[in-house]
């Protein structure tokens, strides 16, 4: 959102004095326009104070169905009353009893105060900050992230209840993390599209879903209530905030249709199809020379046409402004940009574009009145689902008392511990046993976080757990700061933590990153830790006696090979922005209540990663004649810090794994033509070397039952993580691609078993340069994790005529 980057970064950097200069019409404050009196808008004794009978508005019978209602309600409206609510700030028209209504509400990890329609203060001092959701993709858990998604609407749904939080919520974020540099991965669920899909599509149902009415067969979608209505953004291959000479506001994404299909598009289409979402948010960058929000293609053809949406699309916040001004695409006036906009099926403009210059492009002839009454449509449905008119049954009791209560702050905290990563841990150094007697010394520059860790898109939270708290409540605690603040530019304290580290029974250093070296407008020009940090981490680890601990906060990767390989320092955790418990949460792993069990949701690349490619190429492949090296573990083929998926645990486990088969023979039409592959030099290609997946049924599954075997002393919940790899020799493919993944509980000296059911089409198929998805022929391999432990398994596509 650039308002919100107004909000947050407007004198630091570059976007933002761009779009002051742009948007000078928009009000970045927040606005308590949400204190209505009212819950709901067909509320008979409302329509009377406004002088209206509310029994002659069709819109309000609740004994029609949603599509006559929304008709009447559009038909009602003159021309400038529909074009007076295509902006987030909808005007509404009180002459037919229609009220105000904004748009913009965020839920990333908690209800947040970003957006035009919530509000802290009074009666909702707050509300709780869950962990980043980079930290709790680390878990691989989809029940937690579907048990957040309901958590957080629970709350939002009492805080609109009492006038402080609108109904339609833009979030989550699920773009994929295709550079290590990029500002916005705090926000998401990290670099593999299948993971991010799955992401959204767990929290999104947990956003939307009202229990018992999910849909299914028979349920009209469009019709289907909602909790609170969820966004996926930004669409599409937007994850360039500003590096170097390039920002998202001047951005144009060169992508192949192949990495389109494969990487960028995956996610949204997940959200849209699995998790039926309500709405996407296009994006600020243009795509192959267009920009996001006017392109027919990728809104209307894609979103709304081939993949169905039930819901609205609506742009990223001033992005019709950065469409002309910006881009100068196609050297826009104001209103062939609107028109443009409308024409390729964005429905509502988080700006103000929409609402002041429809009017005069109608008048230049580019928009139809129906392209407009569409819009409409697709918005008052989605807020007729919400029951904005009618007022929910199911909801109304929820209220303050449903907001910050023990349960959900006990939830905060556990998504932190289950996805925070033991990165390192040389003879069993972790856990420590908590000993009242002991002294320990904590130092590092985020020692006491406490907004640290609640990242951005936050709300204003319940509380904090920060770490010097949660170690002050059991051990006794020497603190020392070792560094002021995260740039660490000055060495002047590291002596005083070196000195106290001497005599300490236990040494914990928490350094990292924070929101002023990655953050939205804001990507990373290095992989390292700022100023001094490194100077104190390897000082104080020196100095000490006693275990040392490192803790890494940060969403994306650092480089921190030196501590990694510092035989004093004996383990490393890292903790993301952990969210309001967040120090509740690392000491729970640090004394051992809790055997983490979370896994990098990226890779941790090493720091001369960044000097072998632009961050505005955007290539997932390696590219030879320029030496870049690929991206994500898919394509990236050289060492690491540490490779995605990776994570220890204070016990050991090991897989028996059977497979329901070990090939599949599948019939093709006589006459069909195969695609053909690319192989590497020496390699015969098979007669029939492919088959695209959409001229099959693609009903296929193997079944995977995957005994974990907990071998260890501690009890551990542990990430089953799945990946298949096409046959040898076929060029062009990802190195091995994730396809599944379980999360499992696994008592100590026990097994339990994963059930994995795996879609033939779905598991094998790999994306062509044509874009297409194809099934290989040839020998195919599952493999079971990762590294020494993990196991493969043949399996064989015979394609025959
Ligand atoms: C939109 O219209 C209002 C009222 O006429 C004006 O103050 C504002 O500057 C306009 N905004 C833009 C971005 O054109
Ligand atoms: C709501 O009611 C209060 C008191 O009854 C009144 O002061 C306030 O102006 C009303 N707000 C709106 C938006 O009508
Ligand atoms: C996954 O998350 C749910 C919801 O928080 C939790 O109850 C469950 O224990 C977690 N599963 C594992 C295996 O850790
Ligand atoms: C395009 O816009 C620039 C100013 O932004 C103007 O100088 C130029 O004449 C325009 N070109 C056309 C073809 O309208
Ligand atoms: C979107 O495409 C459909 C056909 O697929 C068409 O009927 C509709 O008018 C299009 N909408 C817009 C806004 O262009
Ligand atoms: C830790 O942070 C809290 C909240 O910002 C502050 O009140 C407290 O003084 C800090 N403690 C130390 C030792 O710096
Ligand atoms: C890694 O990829 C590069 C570039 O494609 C290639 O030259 C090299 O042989 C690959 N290395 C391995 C170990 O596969
Ligand atoms: C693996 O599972 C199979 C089938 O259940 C069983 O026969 C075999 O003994 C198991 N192997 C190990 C090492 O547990």
């Amino acid at each position: 959102m650039a308002s919100s980057c107004a909000l947050l970064f407007c004198l630091a950097i570059l976007c933002c004095s761009f779009l002051n200069s742009a948007a000078a019409g928009i009000t970045t404050g927040p606005i308590h326009t949400n204190g209505n009196n009212y819950t709901h808008v067909c509320d008979k004794d409302r329509f009377a104070s406004l002088g209206l009978n509310i029994d002659t508005f069709a819109y309000c019978d609740r004994t029609l169905p949603f599509p006559d209602r929304v008709a009447d309600l559009i038909d009602r409206m003159t021309l400038a009353e529909k074009i007076a609510q295509l902006g987030d700030q909808a005007l509404g028209a009180p002459r037919i009893g229609l009220p105000n209504y904004n748009w913009w509400s965020e839920a990333l990890h908690g209800v947040s105060w970003v957006g035009h329609a919530t509000y802290f203060g009074d009666i909702v001092p707050g509300a709780t900050s869950f962990p980043m959701v980079i930290l709790s993709a680390a878990s691989f858990n989809q029940s937690l992230w579907k048990t957040l998604g309901q958590v957080v609407s629970t709350e939002a749904r009492a805080m609109y209840n009492v006038g402080h939080a609108g109904l339609t919520f833009w979030s989550p974020n699920v773009n994929v993390v295709r550079d290590p540099r990029w500002g916005r991965i705090l926000e998401t669920p990290g670099e593999d599209p299948f993971t991010v899909g799955v992401y959204a599509a767990a929290y999104v149902r947990g956003l939307q879903d009202v229990e018992g009415q999910e849909g299914g067969s028979g349920v009209d979608p469009n019709a289907r209530p909602l909790k609170v209505s969820s966004c996926c953004k930004h669409y599409a291959a937007y994850d360039l905030d500003n590096w170097i000479e390039e920002d998202r506001f001047h951005f144009d994404a060169r992508v192949t249709e192949q990495d389109m299909a494969e990487t960028f598009l995956r996610p949204f289409e997940m959200c849209v199809r699995d998790g039926d979402v309500s709405s996407v948010m296009c994006s600020y960058n243009r795509v192959n020379g267009i920009p996001a929000c006017a392109d027919p293609r990728l809104l209307n053809m894609t979103v709304r046409g081939e993949w169905d949406l039930h819901g609205y699309i609506v742009s990223d916040c001033d992005s019709l402004e950065t469409m002309a001004d910006g881009h100068h695409w196609l050297n826009d006036t104001k209103e062939d940009t609107v028109a443009q906009a409308l024409n390729a099926g964005l429905d509502l403009d988080c700006g103000i574009y929409y609402p002041n210059y429809t009017g005069s492009a109608m008048e230049q002839g580019k928009v139809r009145e129906r392209s407009i009454d569409m819009a409409l449509k697709n918005l008052y449905t989605v807020l007729m689902r919400l029951n904005f008119f009618d007022g929910s049954e199911v909801y109304k009791s929820l209220g303050v008392k449903d907001i910050c209560t023990p349960a959900n702050l006990e939830l905060a905290t556990d998504a932190a511990r289950q996805g925070i990563v033991l990165l390192k841990n040389e003879g069993n150094t972790l856990p420590l046993t908590s000993n009242k007697k002991k002294k320990f010394v904590i130092t590092g520059p985020h020692g006491n976080a406490t907004n640290v860790m609640i990242g951005n898109y936050e709300g204003i939270p319940c509380g904090y757990v920060s770490p010097l708290e949660a170690f002050s409540k059991e051990v006794q605690v020497d603190f020392h700061h070792g560094c002021w603040d995260v740039p660490c530019g000055d060495g002047g304290l590291i002596q005083q933590s070196v000195n106290a580290a001497k005599t300490a029974d236990a040494t914990i250093i928490f350094a990292g990153i924070d929101l002023g070296v990655e953050v939205e407008g804001k990507d990373r020009t290095d992989l390292l830790l700022p100023g001094l940090q490194t100077q104190l981490i390897n000082q104080v680890a020196e100095a000490a006696k006693h275990p040392v601990v490192l803790v890494i906060m940060s969403a994306g990767g650092i480089d921190i090979s030196f501590a990694k390989e510092n035989p004093k320092i004996g383990a490393i955790l890292w903790a993301g922005y952990p969210g309001e418990q967040g120090g509740q949460a690392i000491a729970d792993i640090i004394f051992g209540r809790y055997n983490p069990g979370g896994r990098l949701p990226l890779t941790w690349y090493n720091g001369d990663y960044v000097d072998k490619l632009p961050m505005s190429s955007m290539k997932l492949r390696p590219v030879d004649e320029l030496g870049f090296p690929g991206r994500t573990y898919k394509f990236f083929n050289g060492s690491t810090v540490f490779p995605f998926g990776f994570g220890l645990s204070y016990s050991t486990f090991s897989y028996n794994v059977t497979s329901s088969a070990h090939w599949i023979d599948v019939k093709i039409r006589p006459g069909k033509n195969c695609p053909p592959l690319h192989y590497a030099d020496g390699v015969d290609a098979p007669g029939c070397p492919s088959i695209e997946v959409n001229t099959l049924p693609c009903a296929d599954n193997l079944v995977l039952d995957v005994e974990v075997a907990n071998t260890g002393a501690v009890d551990g919940s542990h990430v089953v993580l799945v990946y298949t790899k096409p046959p040898a020799g076929v060029l062009d493919a990802p190195l091995k691609q994730l396809v599944a993944f379980e999360r499992v509980f696994v008592p100590a000296g026990k097994k339990a078993v994963a059930r994995v059911k795996l879609n033939v089409c779905k598991a094998f198929g790999i994306v062509e340069r044509t874009a297409e998805t194809v099934l290989p022929e040839g020998q195919n391999t599952v493999v079971v994790g990762d590294g020494d432990g993990s196991v493969s398994l043949d399996f064989k596509v015979n394609l025959k005529y």
